[in-house]
């Protein structure tokens, strides 16, 4: 099990946006996935529940699983202290907890990377067993170009790679938060075709591809993410279950 978020829980405890990744990439897949009032999503991977609550605070039911037990504790204590309904339970996303064609959605967002190739085989199959039909499913990430960039102006995240780095390769990641404190982890590359060839295997359509530009304003919000703007840090993928 990739357990490396066990050690840096108080990095991804959060109530507001800390990494870029909560400018760009979350409140764009938020978005993305549109008005689920009412409705059941499933957050895989919620980790520390920041997702989970931005959803529950808007009325849609919210199933949270992680199978990292210091993040999901760090979740289930946020909900102690502000009850807003979401149910946590420790999985992995190969092994859900939850019926067939069970939830109008699921997200897994900056979850895929940290699994290797055939962890995310399964695990993609196992979120669209869980997914209702006509279900969506959205899936967020560092842009992939971003492995492949050596832009050195883009500070907030930094791969090593032995080798070309192709579908399946195995990085090491160097995340920066706002405060400069970096976060280490073991991720694999993945392109945007290696995700729409794996959802079309598993019967997912109408995929919606949005590459997400880092802008001039995400970027003044803090200087540990350099001076770069303009280019695409973040990609979310929609895809609908038929
Ligand atoms: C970067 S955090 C993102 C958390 C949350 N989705 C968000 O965007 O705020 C990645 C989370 O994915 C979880 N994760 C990674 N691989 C997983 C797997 N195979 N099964 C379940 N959870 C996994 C980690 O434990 C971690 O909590």
């Amino acid at each position: 099990m990739n357990d490396s978020f066990a050690k840096e829980v108080d990095f991804w405890i959060k109530d507001k946006p800390k990494v870029l990744g909560d400018l760009c990439n979350r409140p764009a897949a938020i978005n993305l996935l549109g008005d689920m009032s009412g409705k059941i999503v499933a957050d895989i991977g919620c980790g520390t529940g920041y997702i989970s609550r931005i959803l529950a605070s808007k009325n849609v039911i919210v199933w949270g699983s992680d199978n990292s037990i210091p993040m999901l504790e760090a979740a289930k204590k946020e909900e102690r202290k502000n009850n807003l309904g979401i149910i946590y339970v420790k999985a992995d996303i190969n092994n859900l907890p939850y019926k067939n064609d069970s939830v109008d959605a699921a997200l897994l967002i900056s979850v895929l990377v940290y699994n290797e190739p055939d962890l995310v085989k399964k695990g993609l199959l196992e979120v669209s067993r869980i997914i209702k039909k006509g279900g969506s499913l959205i899936l967020a990430h560092p842009h992939p170009s971003i492995a492949s960039q050596s832009n050195p102006k883009i500070k907030w995240l930094k791969y090593k790679s032995e080798g070309d780095i192709t579908d399946g390769s195995a990085l090491k990641q160097c995340y920066i938060d706002k405060d400069g404190i970096e976060f280490h982890a073991n991720v694999w590359h993945y392109s945007t075709e290696f995700y729409k060839s794996e959802l079309d295997k598993l019967g997912f359509a109408d995929f919606i591809i949005n590459d997400l530009i880092v802008t001039k304003d995400m970027i003044n919000a803090s200087p540990h993410w350099g001076t770069s703007h303009g280019y695409f840090g973040f990609q979310n993928i929609k895809a609908t279950k038929q």
